[in-house]
Order: structure tokens, then C-alpha cells, then sequence
């Protein structure tokens, strides 16, 4: 009979910390937005949740780990559209295929991004910023998380429709690139308004627009893009947890639990949409909807992409 029990406790997911791979540096977006549900996820598991940041490549060193991790259960990921929508249009030697070489458990939310400046770049408002940008040509430096990330290819969507060429300055993450950013190290970087909120709001950094179709009602001063004169440049990162492809079907349904109980857990909520996160509909969630929205991303930005990247060249 303890022979039986204990076999059966053995079977029982999860039996110990699960892990959490972040692909980006603490303190960024990505890692923000992880450790605020890796909390209640670990409540409703009963285990730790245990985030780890690992870095480089524009997030595809970690997530390549986890998609080569055992399917058990205890590597988990979180991936965004840089991952898991640009990346594959930038990187030929890929080795993860976002539409199939994961199990996807749940999306975390869309995050709207925008164009930010060191405090004392000159240009008073987006016009005059993008003409600034244009005359500074490669003395313009602009930061990014790596070649696939979220500020990469937004940004680089950003200097092909105005036509600007700055120096392009990598980092293992939007958090060490906002620090550089806040020093005057760096002029500008299109990054995700969970980074660059709370910086905009203690004016240690200075926003020119929020490329939303809205403004964020966390942000009300920051006009859209449209309105600040460029429609054409609308573009919106989002999270999501993912894990190896094969995972066991009661393992998976507790993971996609944990990821809907943080998603309706009052505090975890409040803070994502105190920092402009967008808390997923009823007809977001789950593995389902997380699957057509990685596919559809992958279709939309290849294009879009690889022609940004060839007009800055
Ligand atoms: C981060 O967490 O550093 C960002 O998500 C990186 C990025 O994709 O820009």
C-alpha cells in the first residue's frame, strides 16, 4: 500500500519547481511581466515557478533552449512576438519553429509600444524628433534587445518608414538598454510601454508617441502616432507562456490553468494593466488562440520584415 501511494504521489504533477525561462535580461519587459504571473501560477500549482533570465540572440538562445528541454512540465517559456513572430523572418539558422516546436499554453497580453528618447534629445515633439533622427544620421545611436527582438524589429520598422539610418546598439534586453537610455548613453529606442511607463511618468526618459491606434489611458499625454503624423506606423508587441512540444495532456491542462488562474488573479491583473499590459479576452486565452496568433504573426511579419531589414541596409 506505500509502495502504491507513493508511486501515485510520484505521478502527480508538479512534484517540484518548475522553470521559467525569461530570454531576455532582468528587469526588462519580458521578465517583468513573467515574475507578476509566475506568482500566482505557483499558487495554483502548488510548486514554485522559478524565472530564469536566459539571455542573447534577441531572445532565441533561451527559447531554443526551452524548446530542446524535456516535455515534462518543468521548463516553461516566455515568449513574445519578437520569438515567436519576428524571429523567424531574421534568423535563417532558426533552430525552433514557433508554429511547431512548442506546446502553447497561454497569452499573457497584447503591450502596446512606443518611441522614447533620452530626457534631453532636443526635438520637442515626433515631427521634429524624426527629422532630428534623419539629420544625425549614423551619430543617432538607437537601442534594441538583440536581431529578432520586439525593440529590434519594431524599431527597425520604424527607421525604414521615415527612412533614417542610425547606429544600431545591442543589448540583452530592453532593462540594461533603458538604463543606458535614462544615462543619455543611447538616443532613442522603440521599446514596450511596461519598460518605458514608469520611466515617462518619473521623466527620466522623454516619449514622442505611442504607435496604438488609442492612447494609453496610463500614458494620456502621449499622442498616437497618427496623431503626431506617422498612421502608417501602428505596431503592438504581446507575451505568452509556451512549452516543449509533446507535453503530457494532464500536465498541459495544469499549465494552462495556472496561466488562466494568474490572469484572473486580482493582483497580478492590476499591476499588468497599471503598467499598460493588456489583460487577455475570454477569446485570447488558451492553447488554441495563442496557436492562430503565433501563426498569424509569423505570416504578417516575415514580409514586412525582411523588406524593413534590406531598406536599412
Ligand atoms: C526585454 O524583455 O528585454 C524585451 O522584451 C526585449 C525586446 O524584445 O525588445
Amino acid at each position: 500500500a506505500a509502495l502504491t501511494s507513493f508511486g501515485a504521489a510520484a505521478d502527480t504533477y508538479p512534484q517540484r519547481p518548475i522553470t521559467m525561462i525569461v530570454p531576455f535580461a532582468a528587469g526588462g519587459p519580458t521578465d517583468v511581466v513573467a515574475r507578476i504571473v509566475a506568482e500566482p501560477m505557483s499558487r495554483a500549482l502548488g510548486q514554485q515557478v522559478v524565472v530564469e533570465n536566459v539571455t542573447g540572440a534577441g531572445g532565441t538562445t533561451g527559447i531554443t533552449r526551452g524548446a530542446q528541454a524535456a516535455p515534462d512540465g518543468y521548463t516553461i517559456m516566455v515568449g513574445h512576438m519578437g520569438t515567436h513572430g519576428a524571429a523567424p523572418a531574421l534568423f535563417k539558422g532558426l533552430k525552433y519553429d514557433p508554429a511547431t516546436s512548442f506546446d502553447p499554453i497561454g497569452f499573457l497580453g497584447g503591450v502596446p509600444i512606443l518611441i522614447v528618447a533620452k530626457k534631453d534629445f532636443p526635438a520637442k515633439d515626433f515631427k521634429g524628433f524624426i527629422e532630428a533622427v534623419k539629420a544625425g544620421g549614423p551619430k543617432i545611436n538607437q537601442a534594441h534587445a538583440g536581431v529578432g527582438s520586439v525593440s529590434h524589429s519594431t524599431g527597425v520598422l520604424f527607421d525604414s518608414q521615415v527612412g533614417v539610418k542610425p547606429t544600431l546598439v545591442t543589448y540583452r534586453g530592453t532593462g540594461p538598454a533603458m538604463n543606458d537610455l535614462m544615462a543619455g548613453q543611447v538616443d532613442f529606442m522603440a521599446d514596450q510601454i511596461v519598460n518605458v511607463g514608469p520611466q515617462i511618468a518619473g521623466g527620466t526618459i522623454k516619449a514622442y508617441a505611442i504607435a496604438t491606434p488609442e492612447r494609453a489611458p496610463s500614458l494620456p499625454d502621449v499622442p498616437t502616432t497618427k496623431e503626431a503624423g506617422l498612421p502608417g506606423y501602428e505596431v503592438s508587441a504581446w507575451n505568452a507562456v509556451f512549452a516543449p512540444k509533446g507535453l503530457p495532456a494532464d500536465v498541459k491542462a495544469k499549465l494552462v490553468a495556472a496561466v488562466e488562474a494568474a490572469l484572473n488573479d486580482p493582483i497580478a491583473t492590476k499591476r499588468l494593466t497599471e503598467l499598460g499590459s493588456n489583460i487577455p479576452k475570454a477569446d485570447e486565452r488558451g492553447p488554441a488562440a495563442l496557436q492562430k496568433l503565433v501563426e498569424s504573426e509569423v505570416a504578417r511579419w516575415t514580409p514586412v520584415l525582411r523588406s524593413a531589414v534590406e531598406s536599412n541596409q
